[in-house]
């Protein structure tokens, strides 16, 4: 069959936009009717006016903008088997047979489900007589390829996710915007970016901004990092170093599990070397303005990939996902992705640090 709908979910990200549209163009391209659902999966939920069919123009113009044009939402009702009932009802509805999702890890895991769920989904439909034997018959498959658009880079299989690179171009203005102050005021800066649980968005901006120390989930300090920070602080500034910064990624955690927040490192700095010390939190910034060019590229090819994915898989095809591996588009099974995410996750709430490292660098 070769109706499709595409649509985004959970936090936006730079680079959406060019995925959507990479998936309606090659879709129309190759014969596909295709559907906009909007607000992700709450607009599946709602149905109506949440789902409508797109055209060729109507993703003209859309490559260089930031966020999502069909809109984006964490969905509680979508977790509720209700939820997806209504979904379900809306996509047979509307013929739809083929899904693309573009979104986190949260976003895709809900897609594996919904896809596991399907026929007892269409099952119950018949029996309270939303839809007919003879519609499910029709749409008893559902095939489903997942797109991983996010700024965290935090999903297991794939290298880069969309938005990614975006949200370090904006950490890394950010930063260079800050050292020239910072240098005029000989002082220390600590910037909270984001990531959830991965800290990637930190690592990366910390080598690439020279800065001083850098806190991320996967690595947790020594029990002494205060006594340590304070030291390599110091050696800076003794060197002649006018200013420091500090990475703190808003997922940073101490040996025993507990959150280091930027105010508590500041107040070691200030306590113990007397440092003239702000704070800046980056927050929505990061996920905001246009994509760079990598993901407007990453974004359309991942998007054309996703729809080539679907056509060729049998109706009965798993789930997939569509990874970048070094410099190429695979297709993994979106269910063991999903599972080793949720490892990565599991090993931290362990405190297995070095098994947590292990699972991401698999990633
Ligand atoms: O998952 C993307 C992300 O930006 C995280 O880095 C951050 O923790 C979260 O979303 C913020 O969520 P919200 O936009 O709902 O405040």
């Amino acid at each position: 069959d070769r109706t499709l709908a595409v649509f985004t979910s959970g936090g936006d990200a730079q680079g959406m936009n060019a995925a959507v549209r990479a998936v309606v163009r090659v879709a129309i391209y190759l014969g596909c009717k295709v559907y906009f659902i909007k607000e992700g999966y709450q607009g599946m939920v709602d149905g109506g006016e949440n789902i409508v069919e797109a055209t060729w123009s109507s993703v003209s113009s859309i490559i260089h903008q930031g966020g999502t044009i069909i809109g984006s939402a964490r969905c509680m009702d979508f977790k509720e088997r209700q939820g997806r009932l209504k979904a379900a009802a809306n996509l047979v509805e509307k013929e739809i047979n083929n899904l693309v999702v573009i979104g986190g890890d949260g976003s895709l895991t809900g897609a594996d489900l919904f896809r596991q769920e399907w026929s007892s989904l269409l099952e119950e439909l018949v029996s309270n007589k939303t839809i007919s034997q003879e519609q499910l018959d029709k749409h008893k498959n559902l095939k489903i390829v997942g797109l991983v658009g996010s700024i965290d880079n935090d999903f297991c299989g794939t290298d880069m996710t969309i938005g990614t690179d975006s949200a370090l171009h904006r950490i890394i203005e950010a930063i260079d915007a800050i050292v020239s102050t910072a240098y005029s005021h000989q002082r220390t800066f600590i910037m909270e970016v984001m990531g959830r649980h991965c800290g990637y968005l930190a690592l990366v901006a910390a080598l690439t901004s020279e800065a001083d120390y850098v806190f991320i989930p996967e690595i947790p300090p020594p029990d002494d990092w205060q006594t340590k920070l304070c030291k390599k602080l110091e050696q800076e500034r003794t060197a002649g170093q006018r200013l420091n910064i500090i990475i703190v990624s808003e997922g940073a955690i101490d040996r025993n599990g507990k959150a280091i927040t930027a105010e508590q490192v500041k107040k070691v700095i200030e306590d113990n070397l007397h440092q003239d010390t702000r704070i800046t939190v980056l927050g929505h910034v990061q996920r905001g303005g246009c994509p760079s060019a990598f993901d407007r590229v990453l974004g359309s090819r991942m998007g054309a990939e996703a729809v080539l994915a679907l056509m060729e898989a049998e109706d009965t095809a798993e789930p997939c996902v569509i990874s970048l591996d070094g410099n190429q588009a695979v297709r993994l099974p979106l269910m063991e992705c999903v599972k080793l995410t949720k490892e990565v996750a599991k090993a931290m709430a362990e405190k297995n640090w070095q098994r947590a490292v292990e699972l991401r660098g698999k990633s």
